[in-house]
């Protein structure tokens, strides 16, 4: 795996400060899938290093995450906030800044806007574990919450050649997503719940699949429930499928894992890591009549990876603004 070399140009004292705009002139959809791929087979393969993320409660409203990670040459932190009832206030739900460090020397790297990174790795991993662990011959695909980050895995499978299904519960939202994107509205929650493929990234505040909803052959990437108290599937209706997490630790604390594994539903020996898929170690799909589910908590090695991917590019992006620190 080949990162990057910091152009020279960047002298001790001043670090990039990279916009939204710059990480998403500097990665796109695709590249981002790539950059999470190999992240996720570092990581399982012991190359790249991640403490489990910090919760700051700030509830009812919300939560902030410090998310540090280590690898390739570089470390990162990210302050992230999940503030869902920011919406009613036309704020955003999700809220980020990333620091990066050289591993070597701990000097401050860059300084990124993180919202737009947490967007394009999120959509990334949602793709990557869909393209991973669904049916070779997985036709329809559907995105249910089209907010910010449900816009960017729409975005992705976009970029990878499908045209995804929107739902919202707020039809104004799915449409004007659609319309933004070329995507079109499903008919109904119940098209959408049933394609071959299903993105969930909501709140995490209502049960979208209940006991005996799934059907043989579909998979599902359980996205939005990412935080203590949160789910988007019924725990009983999770055990009855062929459970895929992004990482045990953070997903049974803070996913959907959480609640079977409170419950004595499911273990650890039950439930396999996406890159340990990846990276050849454990075994995926087992059939096409099997129904796999994916457990997505965001890790911090998917922003480090994508850190590294957009700082690839520094050399060619325009209007970056220099920090003297
Ligand atoms: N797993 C990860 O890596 C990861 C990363 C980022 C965000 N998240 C989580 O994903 C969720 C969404 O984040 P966001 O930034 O897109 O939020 P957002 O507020 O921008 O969008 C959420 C959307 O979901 C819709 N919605 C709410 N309840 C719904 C339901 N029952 N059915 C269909 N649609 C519904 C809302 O109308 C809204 O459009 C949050 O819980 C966030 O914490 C997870």
């Amino acid at each position: 795996m080949v990162f990057f070399a910091l152009p020279g140009e960047y002298a001790s004292g001043v670090v990039p400060y990279l916009s939204a705009e710059n990480v998403l002139a500097a990665v796109s959809p695709e590249r981002a899938v790539e950059a999470v791929r190999d992240g996720f087979i570092a990581y399982a393969r012991g190359e790249w290093a991640m403490p489990p993320k910090v919760y700051v409660a700030a509830y009812p409203n919300g939560d902030f995450r410090a998310m540090p990670a280590i690898g390739a040459g570089h470390a990162v932190l990210k302050w992230v906030t999940s503030f869902p009832v920011n919406l009613e206030k036309g704020l955003p739900t999700v809220k980020a800044i990333v620091l990066v460090s050289d591993a070597e020397t701990g000097m401050p790297v860059a300084v990124l806007e993180g919202s737009a990174l947490t967007a394009l790795r999120t959509g990334a991993a949602a793709v990557l574990a869909a393209e991973t662990l669904g049916r070779a011959d997985a036709d329809s695909v559907a995105v249910i919450g089209a907010g910010v980050n449900g816009k960017a895995t729409a975005r992705t499978f976009l970029a990878r050649g499908r045209k995804p299904l929107l739902w919202d519960v707020d039809p104004e939202r799915a449409k004007a997503a659609a319309d933004e994107l070329g995507a079109e509205v499903a008919a109904s929650s119940e098209e959408a719940l049933a394609a071959d493929i299903v993105a969930t990234v909501t709140p995490g505040r209502q049960i979208l699949f209940p006991e005996n909803s799934l059907r043989p052959g579909q998979h599902v990437s359980l996205m939005g429930a990412d935080g203590p108290g949160k789910c988007e599937i019924d725990p009983r209706e999770l055990a009855r499928t062929h459970v895929f997490c992004d990482d045990w630790t953070q997903a049974s604390h803070a996913g959907e894992l959480q609640h079977p594994v409170r419950e004595q539903l499911l273990e650890q020996a039950q439930v396999t890591q996406l890159g340990d898929v990846l990276a050849g170690l454990a075994p995926g799909r087992a059939g096409a009549e099997e129904i796999t589910t994916f457990d997505s908590t965001g890790l911090a090695i998917q922003d480090l990876a994508l850190a590294l991917a957009v700082l690839e590019r520094l050399g060619e992006l325009k209007d970056v603004l220099e920090l003297p620190l």
